[in-house]
Parts: structure tokens; sequence; C-alpha cells
């Protein structure tokens, strides 16, 4: 695993209040709208890639779905998520992993990312990423990703990013994805600053 990364991710979620931080929201609003969207089963297996301490698995739970999994690069942050599900975390696959070298023990029908595809700024760790899904996505499978748009800031995390448009995402998927649903979305922080993202879902043809 990239150590570097892995320890600026660990020093963040040791040093900040998970509600704290820039990303955090109380209702991961459009992340369940495209899921819902997806019209999957209630046992469908889905990935939060990067899901950190964000509060969407609580949601998926509490849907009744029981086929959840969350990926992140910090031990910290998949810590704190699975101690604030208490029980519940159980329920859950937890894998501490970089997703650039993601090797998957089962394969998804939905990967949902929110703010972690934006940081691979190298063309080779775009590609190791789209290996991973590769390797992790069902046929037919359904990508939802969001990234900080072209407006969006300069840097997430202190970490630089790259900026999307709809097109411009969908494009670094690929062909072999149809483009479903496109939003863009001004995400208030919990300083109160804005922030403009881009999200599409995705879908296997
Ligand atoms: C901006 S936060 C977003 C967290 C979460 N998706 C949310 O919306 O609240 C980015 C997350 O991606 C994780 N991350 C960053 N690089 C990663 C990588 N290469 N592999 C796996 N996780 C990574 C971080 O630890 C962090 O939890």
């Amino acid at each position: 695993m990239n150590s570097e990364t892995q320890t600026h991710w660990n020093r963040v979620y040791t040093t900040k209040a998970t509600d704290a931080v820039s990303w955090y929201q109380v209702q991961p609003k459009i992340s369940l709208e495209l899921i819902a969207a997806a019209k999957l089963p209630l046992h469908a297996p889905i990935i939060d890639v990067g899901g950190g301490a964000s509060l969407l698995v609580d949601c998926l739970l509490a849907q009744d779905r029981s086929a959840l999994s969350v990926l992140d690069i910090s031990a910290s942050a998949l810590a704190g998520a699975r101690a604030r599900l208490g029980a519940g975390a159980a329920k859950v696959g937890w894998i501490e992993a970089d997703v650039r070298e993601f090797a998957p023990a089962q394969r998804y029908d939905l990967w949902h990312d929110r703010a972690v595809f934006h940081f691979l700024t190298d063309p080779a760790d775009r590609a190791a990423y789209m290996a991973a899904l590769r390797r992790g996505l069902n046929p037919r499978g359904h990508v939802v990703v969001a990234t900080f748009a072209l407006d969006g800031p300069p840097r997430c995390s202190g970490l630089d990013v790259a900026h999307y448009d709809a097109a411009s995402l969908h494009g670094q998927f690929g062909d072999d994805f149809a483009l479903l649903d496109a939003r863009r979305e001004t995400h208030i922080t919990p300083n109160g600053s804005e922030q403009a993202f881009t999200w599409v879902r995705l879908r296997l043809r």
C-alpha cells in the first residue's frame, strides 16, 4: 500500500472530528437518490469506495440492504464507522485497502465513490483505479461517482485534485459505460463554504 497516502488519511481521521471535515454530510442525499435509481434488490452487493466515516452505510443498512461493503485506505476511518454502527457493523464488509491495488474477493452490482477518484491526478493511478473497478464490478454493474466540478476547489484535504464535468468524468470511465444520470451539486462544508461537485451514474453496457 502507498504509505504516504495512508499516513495522510489516518492523520486526518485521528486529528479531526468526523463531522468537521470539509466533505461531511448529515444526509448523503444525492448518493441515496442515485443508488435508488439503479433499482437494485436489497441483497445486491454494493461497495462504497473510499467511504471513510460517511453515513451512507448507515442509511443503506437502514434500508435493510444486506450486502454492503466499505473500502478505505484509512483504518482509522473504518474503525470510527464501525464503532458508530455498533452491532450493525457486523452486517458490513470492511476493507482496508488502497483502491489502486484493490483485489476484490467478490464482484459488486454498484460501486459508489464520493470524492475519491478526484485525488488521482496521475494517469497511472487512474488506470489502476479503472483496473480495480473492472475486477470488482459485475456485468451490467452500476457506478455512482462524484468529484469536484470544473469550478470546484483546487484542493481537498490539502491534496491536489482533478476536476471534471459530467462529460469528462464519463470519458474517464469510457464508452463501455452508459451515462444514465448527471448532477451538479453545491456542497456546503461544515464551516459554511461552498464546493461544486459533479455526479454521474453510469452502467456497464
Ligand atoms: C474526501 S474523503 C470522502 C469520504 C467519503 N466518501 C464521504 O463522502 O464522506 C476521501 C476518502 O477517500 C479515502 N481515500 C483516499 N485515497 C484513497 C485510496 N487511494 N484508496 C482508498 N481510499 C482512499 C480517504 O481515506 C477518505 O476517507
